[in-house]
């Protein structure tokens, strides 16, 4: 079985459909933000004041490259890293790619009162989210599959990608089919 591989803005839902995704697939769920702050035992947050973001792409990166050999996995990706072709390049190797959208105004909402995402640490929150998701919404869309999440719950979300997924892997078997 491929992986699922959720890419998205912040807010966006990745982890917790991630983590439905998994358990109802019986799946091994991978939270990418987790495991770089597991292997190297500091917050993202922490990470970004300490040794900036060149560094922190540079953990993305080198953990991609070991995640993307596995299978059966669903992946739930950190926010900007569809911003590098590599990245998109080795994850879709093995996996069913999948954005999820919101709207400016949604991931507001969902992410105003957090405090631990570094690149929202500013002013007018709103407008940087603006500024972001307008620049980021194309590397977004290069996804086989965008799930517009704004009025969805996570369960519906979730059955969604269920379903595009069984559509996937359906196309795929009737392809092998015919090359045989
Ligand atoms: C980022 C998103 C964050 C985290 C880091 C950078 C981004 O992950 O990887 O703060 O560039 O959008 P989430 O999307 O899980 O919040």
């Amino acid at each position: 079985m491929k992986n699922i591989v959720l890419f998205g803005f912040m807010g966006t839902g990745k982890s917790s459909v991630g983590k439905i995704l998994a358990e109802k697939l019986n799946m091994s769920f991978l939270e990418m933000d987790e495991i770089i702050e597991k292997e190297n035992r500091m917050t993202i947050d922490d990470i970004f004041k300490k040794h900036g973001e060149v560094y922190f792409r540079k953990l993305e990166k080198d953990l991609i490259k070991r995640i993307s050999k596995n299978s059966s996995s669903v992946i739930s990706t950190g926010g900007g890293v569809v911003l590098d072709e590599e990245n998109v390049r080795l994850l879709s190797k093995k996996g069913i790619l999948i954005s999820l959208m919101a709207s400016e105004k949604v991931v507001y909402e969902r992410v105003k009162d957090e405090t631990h995402r570094p690149l929202l640490k500013t002013e007018n929150v709103l407008q940087k989210i603006k500024e972001m998701l307008d620049y980021r919404k194309l590397f977004y869309e290069r996804a086989g599959y965008c799930i517009d999440t704004s009025d969805k719950t996570k369960e519906e979300v979730a059955e969604e990608v269920v379903r595009y997924v069984k559509g996937q892997i359906n196309e795929d078997s009737k392809s092998k089919i015919r090359r045989t």
